[in-house]
Parts: structure tokens; C-alpha cells; sequence
């Protein structure tokens, strides 16, 4: 596009709005597995959590108790989970669930934001059929349980592996194992259709990767890969898992049904000279993978849908058994220190809102960008609401030098300051780059918080 025509529909779409922070609005969320040894007290994983992360929902893999109250007063949205065991008994009387919930969830309530309770974890994929058959009236009871006793903001489900899926590739032909689709799948999909609670799978990219699929998995460009039957064309793996869960639900007549992301990861370290795992891939895939989930975008068979997504896993575990990789999921070491940058610390310290001295951090375009790129960045940022991009309109302070690059620059980043400054928010599809060297020229000066 050239520059002059440019330069009009900066004009044009530069319309000021009063500030609003998007911080509120990304879901981060952390699966807190605790196969270790040597991992903090749960009150100093809640409180680093909170004063130095952006994470604001936690997911358990139990309803440890210490845990639980750890995260008392922080704000941060817990997730805790009944043990597969128990399922069978919650599908009886209803003073089973009732009893539990008054022991684990009542004790803690609402100082703990307790708000999803999962009823146990990849039931429909262990070889126990006595808890599969269970599952669904157990929802049930769990949900009235929780009603019974007033509880109404805290929900139920039940997370699943994509075992689950006996079809999946291409997405159209996804399906759920025969006999469990009607008997099963059904009147689960159902219970969440009628209860407005998603249907949560384990989406893992990185169990199906290969050399020519690497960019696919990772939300990198690739060619994509095209669905025939739908005429949508994937370019990445998460939305071809996605969208082929979603394909079995509709087959059932589910297609309206929720869906939310109980686990998904890249662990950082592997055999040694492993393709594709290190604390780069991780980081690029989880990086990536947020970024995805919080635009809003959806995926070519659920236009427009957001899917809460808890990233596996919040900590290195040294106790998990099986390949080097199985200990090695971690946002964070042990020691609290992140295994890579994931875009989700808090760079002002403490918690405060405040920002130490130095720590500034600016969003500007990469060079070498194409001039249709720049363009389309500066449309989609100066139509945001709370961007004020009047600085490089004629006349503005940032009007020279008149270049795509330049008000691209100062656009990317008057962007990048009004969110939650995570790494995800400066990339622009890879054609923005973060720098702690300030931008500002002249009397132009770039925002800063
Ligand atoms: C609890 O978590 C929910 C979901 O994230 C959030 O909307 C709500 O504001 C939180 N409540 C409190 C009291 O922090």
C-alpha cells in the first residue's frame, strides 16, 4: 500500500477512547502438579503467584487442603478435583457429595475463589468401568449437592484425554468411541448443555509432533492442512484437535456445547539432542498457545469462541516417573525461577503496580517487515479501544519521520503499553519485537508504564 494512502486510514482510524487495561481480561492459566520433592510451601506459591505473575487461575489435581487455603484472599480462580475413586459413591445418595463438599469446598468458601470443581480426571479413558458408568449421574448429584448448599457460583465437569476420540484426522471426522457415544458422551454433553459448564479435554500437540509438522504444532507458518469436508484450511495443531472434539460433540447433536482446555503443554528439556524440546520450543509453544486462546479468534469450526486453557504445568516435577521430558513441564523451577520466558511475570514488581527503575520495556515493529503488514497493524491498533494513536497523525508529535515503519512502531507499542505487557501482546504475528531501549526521538515520546 503506499505510504500517502497509508497515512489516510491512520487518520481515519485513529479514534480516541478512554484507557482500559486488557491485563483483566487474558486467562493464564496453571495446571499445580505436585510430584516432587522439593517444591515451596503452597502459602509461597500462592503468594508468588499473585505478586509476580499474571496467572489468575489455578487448576489442582486433588483438594489438598493446604493448598486450598494457601490461596486464600489472592483473587486467583481455583480449580480442585475428587478423586477418580469416589466417583461410584457420589452416584448414590446424595449426602456423599453433600459430605464432601462440606468438608473440602464449605471450610474455604469464598475466601479460597473456588469455582470448578472437577469430578475426577480422564475417567472415560482409564479401564475402569465401574467409575465411567457413574460419571454422569455423579455430575449430577455434585452440581445439586453444590446447589443444595448455595454454592451456585461453583461449577462441575470433568476433564478428558483425546483418547476420547476414536476418529479425529481431519477434524470433520471426529468421533467418540462407539457405545460410549450414545451411552456415555451424550448424556454427558447433555449435563453441560443443561448446566452451562464445558466440556474439558487435554489437547497435546507435542505427543503428535514430527520434523514436518514441528511449525504446525508450534503456531508457527506452515502450508496448513486442509479439512476436504469442511473446505478449513488448519494452520495449527491446537484448533485441528479442537475442532475435531468438537466435531464428535455435533455428530451427537453438541455442537453448541462449551469447550475448555484442562491441559496442554511443551515440557522444556528432553533426551539429550531431542527434536523439539527445549526451553525454546516450550516457550514458543506456550507463548504462542496464550496468545491464541486470548484472541479470541476461536478456530475454523468454533468462529469466535474463547477456550479457558490451563497450561501443564506450573512446576518442574522431579517425581514423575517415565522419559526426561515427564519432569521437565514447568513454567517454573522449584526455586521459583522461571525455566523460560513465558510472558507471564509481572515486570513491575511486587504486585504493586509499580515499576522498579530500569525495568522499562517498549513493543516496536521488526525491521524488514513488508509495507502491507506495518498497514495492517497500524489499522488493527489505532481501531482498538483505549489506544490513542493521534501522535503520529499529521501533525502529531511522532508524525516524522512519515514512515510505515515509524508510526507502526509507536502504534505496536502504544498498544503493547495498554495491555498486560506480556510478551504475546508485541507480537503481531512475529512482525513486532520487545526492547528495553526507549524508542522516544525528538520531541516524540513513546509511552512507557
Ligand atoms: C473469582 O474468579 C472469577 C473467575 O476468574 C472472577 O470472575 C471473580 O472476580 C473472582 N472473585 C473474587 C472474589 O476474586
Amino acid at each position: 500500500m503506499p505510504t500517502s494512502m497509508a497515512i489516510a486510514s491512520t487518520l481515519f482510524l485513529c479514534i480516541y477512547v478512554s484507557v482500559f487495561n486488557l491485563a483483566h481480561s487474558a486467562f493464564v492459566g496453571v495446571n499445580y502438579g505436585t510430584l516432587a520433592n522439593n517444591l515451596p510451601p503452597p502459602s509461597v506459591v500462592a503468594n508468588f503467584l499473585k505478586t509476580k505473575t499474571y496467572v489468575n487461575h489455578v487448576k489442582l489435581f486433588d483438594a489438598n487442603p493446604d493448598v486450598i487455603r494457601a490461596f486464600a484472599n489472592t483473587q486467583i480462580s481455583l480449580v480442585i478435583t475428587v478423586p477418580n475413586g469416589l466417583i461410584p459413591s457420589f452416584a448414590g445418595a446424595q449426602s456423599v457429595s453433600v459430605d464432601w463438599v462440606k468438608s473440602n469446598v464449605v471450610p474455604f468458601y469464598p475466601s479460597t475463589n473456588i469455582t470448578l470443581i472437577l469430578l475426577g480426571n480422564e475417567v472415560m479413558y482409564n479401564k475402569d468401568k465401574n467409575q465411567i458408568a457413574h460419571l454422569v449421574p455423579a455430575l449430577w448429584k455434585l452440581n445439586s449437592a453444590l446447589k443444595s448448599l448455595k454454592l451456585t457460583h461453583i461449577r462441575v465437569s470433568t476433564p478428558h484425554s483425546l483418547g476420547i476420540l476414536v476418529a479425529s484426522n481431519p477434524p470433520s471426522t471426529g468421533r467418540f468411541r462407539r457405545v460410549y457415544d450414545r451411552v456415555i458422551f451424550a448424556p454427558l454433553l447433555d449435563y453441560h448443555r443443561k448446566t452451562k459448564t464445558a466440556f474439558i479435554v487435554n489437547p497435546y500437540p507435542y505427543f503428535g509432533y514430527s520434523h514436518s509438522t514441528i511449525d504446525f504444532a508450534m503456531f508457527k507458518k506452515n502450508a496448513g492442512v486442509h479439512d476436504a469436508r469442511t473446505g478449513k484450511t488448519y494452520t495449527n495443531m491446537f484448533d485441528y484437535l479442537m475442532d475435531a472434539v468438537h466435531s464428535a460433540a455435533k455428530r451427537l447433536g453438541y455442537g453448541d456445547v462449551e469447550i475448555a482446555v484442562g491441559e496442554t503443554g511443551w515440557p522444556s528439556k528432553g533426551k539429550p539432542g531431542q527434536f523439539g524440546v527445549s526451553s525454546e520450543d516450550a516457550r514458543t509453544y506456550n507463548t504462542n498457545l496464550l496468545k491464541h486462546v486470548n484472541s479470541g479468534k476461536g478456530t475454523p469450526l468454533m468462529p469466535n469462541r474463547n477456550f479457558d486453557t490451563y497450561i501443564f504445568a506450573l512446576f518442574n516435577e522431579n517425581l514423575k516417573p517415565g522419559p526426561i521430558a515427564e519432569r521437565n513441564w514447568g513454567l517454573f523451577n522449584a526455586d521459583l525461577t522461571p525455566v523460560y520466558d513465558a510472558g507471564i511475570m509481572r515486570t513491575g514488581g511486587g504486585g504493586t503496580g509499580t515499576r522498579a527503575h530500569g525495568e522499562s520495556k517498549w513493543c516496536v515493529a521488526k525491521l524488514g517487515i513488508s509495507a502491507t503488514a506495518l498497514q495492517a497493524n497500524i489499522d488493527y491498533v489505532c481501531s482498538t479501544t483505549g489506544v490513542d494513536c493521534r501522535a503520529i497523525q499529521m501533525g502529531g508529535a511522532c508524525f516524522q519521520p512519515n514512515t510505515l515503519q515509524s508510526h507502526a512502531s509507536y502504534a505496536m507499542n502504544a498498544y503493547y503499553q495498554s495491555t498486560a505487557r506480556n510478551d504475546f501482546n508485541c507480537d503481531f504475528s512475529n512482525s513486532a519485537v520487545i526492547t528495553t531501549t526507549d524508542p522516544s526521538y525528538n520531541g516524540c515520546r513513546y509511552q512507557a508504564s
